[in-house]
């Protein structure tokens, strides 16, 4: 697939419907329900990010939230359209909510069989710290990742 042009830039709540559409295609077994997506884009301390292409169209998301107590910041969801997977999207995505973040250390699950996205977080540098038994809907593990951000904190 030819390369696409896109950007990172802040999403709101008039992103309510390509999430939405976004969430069903990404994960069918257990989208986020409207009130969630609606929450992750309107509360105040939410990163909340969208990949767009040139004519503006979303591509991709990315959410995170702090945890200031803990010093981590969680990645909360991430997702590409189909379309437009495997040129960078993701992983543009990702840094970006990193550096929106702003904390030491970035954390996050995934599905132990989801190879696409722990590979690209691999990567980017990310270290299993822990497995949450039987986490996700339908009883698969959750691999915790994390990433040291900032050695000195
Ligand atoms: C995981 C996901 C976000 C990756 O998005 P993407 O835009 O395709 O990612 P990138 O193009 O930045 O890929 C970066 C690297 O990750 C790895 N990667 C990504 N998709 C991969 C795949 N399907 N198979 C193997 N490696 C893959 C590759 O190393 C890739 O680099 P390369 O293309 O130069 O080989 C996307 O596949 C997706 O939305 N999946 C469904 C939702 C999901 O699983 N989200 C994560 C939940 S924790």
């Amino acid at each position: 697939m030819d390369n696409v042009t896109f950007r990172v830039i802040s999403a709101g709540l008039g992103d309510l419907n390509d999430l939405q559409r976004l969430e069903r295609e990404c994960f069918p077994l257990d989208a986020w329900p409207l009130l969630d997506l609606m929450a992750v884009l309107s509360l105040p301390w939410v990163v909340r990010l969208k990949a767009v292409g040139e004519a503006g169209q979303m591509l991709g998301f990315v959410a995170g939230e702090r945890k200031p107590l803990e010093g981590v910041g969680w990645i909360t969801t991430i997702g590409v359209f189909g379309a437009a997977r495997r040129m960078g999207v993701g992983t543009a995505l990702l840094l970006a909510c990193e550096a929106a973040l702003k904390m030491p250390r970035v954390r996050l699950s995934v599905r132990a069989s989801n190879h696409a996205a722990l590979k690209l977080y691999e990567r980017q540098g990310y270290r299993q710290v822990a497995l949450w038994h039987e986490y996700y809907y339908g009883g698969e593990d959750g691999v915790v990742l994390e990433k040291m951000i900032c050695q000195n904190d």
